[in-house]
């Protein structure tokens, strides 16, 4: 099994980003034949327009990556940017890609809807992310469920080429977690950076205490009891506290005769306890960035040298090149 993913450098992770994806990134590092994780610093520059903070970003998610625990050992971690082959090839995709496949995505179509002008670049951006998936011969795309329509369209455009050209490109499939597959915000809608109601990984305690505090909630009496199932409280309560913490909060909504106040902060110490060591982890990379900066350099040599295999193939199958 051949593992890939991307995560765009376009500020702190969050939650969602930590429990739909990166978490799958660590877990699958175990087990597959090879994996490749990149920070997709060229699709950032579809939002981030400053250079100086897309580096501190990108280099800032290659620490936060490692101090969550991907082991440049077992996985190729390294920066979209430093794989010129991805950008070449998703020109030989683009070549085959109908307009209407890409009007229909959804974060080209909504820019449209909040009548935003979009570039280029917005537009053709599944391309991109198709070339950087077909580039590895990725069978298996950890990811959260707002990308599983952009692995369709990765599909859609391999399967065209395959059939045009004759079979050159492996056929991947999306992974999301049952349970995180789609993590909600501050304010019950699927947290988002866009969205300004993210939780983030490495905010210092007080801060992320705050944020916890800023949560809404519905405005049920302190003595009712509550539902627990689509309560945003619980559902991120779930993935910082341990099970039996989660069976005594399950408890404590059934009898009701309590504040959201209380279960805020429950949450904000759960999520304290769970982000402890991975604060320590993250000092300990940060304060080594020329040990970060090798880790990318010899990811980017591995990168290469397999997206070069797969562009070579697709350029004699399309009849460019190989003469
Ligand atoms: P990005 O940078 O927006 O998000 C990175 C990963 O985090 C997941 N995610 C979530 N999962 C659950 N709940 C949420 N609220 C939530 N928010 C974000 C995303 O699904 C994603 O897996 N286009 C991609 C980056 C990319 C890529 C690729 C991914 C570029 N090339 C190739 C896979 C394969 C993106 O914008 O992710």
């Amino acid at each position: 099994m051949r593992v890939l993913s991307g995560i765009q450098p376009t500020g702190p992770f969050h939650w969602g980003n930590y429990f739909g994806a990166i978490r799958q990134y660590i877990e699958l590092q175990e087990v597959a034949d090879e994996a490749y994780y990149f920070i997709a610093n060229l699709h950032a520059l579809t939002t981030v327009r400053d250079q100086a903070l897309l580096r501190q970003y990108t280099l800032g998610g290659a620490i936060d990556l490692l101090a969550l625990g991907l082991n440049p050992d077992k996985a190729v971690l390294f920066v979209q940017s430093d794989v010129p082959e991805v950008s070449e090839l998703s020109w030989l995709l683009m070549t085959g890609t109908p307009m209407g496949l890409l009007e229909r995505c959804v974060s080209y179509k909504d820019k449209l809807a909040k009548g935003l002008k979009a570039d280029a670049g917005l537009f053709t951006y599944p391309v991109l992310q198709a070339a950087d998936i077909l580039a590895y011969d990725a069978d298996v795309v950890p990811v959260g469920e707002d990308q599983l329509q952009h692995i369709e369209v990765c599909r859609d455009i391999a399967g065209s080429f395959n059939h045009h050209f004759g079979q050159t490109f492996t056929m991947p499939k999306g992974k999301v977690l049952d349970q995180s597959a789609r993590v909600p915000g501050t304010d019950g809608e699927k947290m988002s950076k866009s969205y300004g109601n993210t939780l983030a990984v490495f905010d210092d305690v007080k801060a992320q205490r705050k944020q916890v505090m800023r949560i809404q909630t519905d405005s049920r009496p302190m003595e009712d009891p509550k539902d627990p199932a689509g309560d945003v409280l619980m559902d991120l309560y779930k993935l910082v506290a341990s099970e039996e913490e989660v069976a005594d909060m399950t408890a404590l909504y059934a009898r009701g005769g309590f504040g959201y106040g209380d279960v805020k902060k429950a949450l904000a110490d759960a999520a304290e306890r769970y982000w402890a060591p991975y604060r320590d982890a993250r000092a300990h990379w940060a304060a080594k960035p020329d040990a970060v900066r090798e880790v990318l350099a010899a990811g980017a040599v591995k990168a290469r040298a397999k997206a070069a295999g797969v562009l070579r193939r697709a350029q004699e199958a399309a009849g460019v090149g190989g003469w």
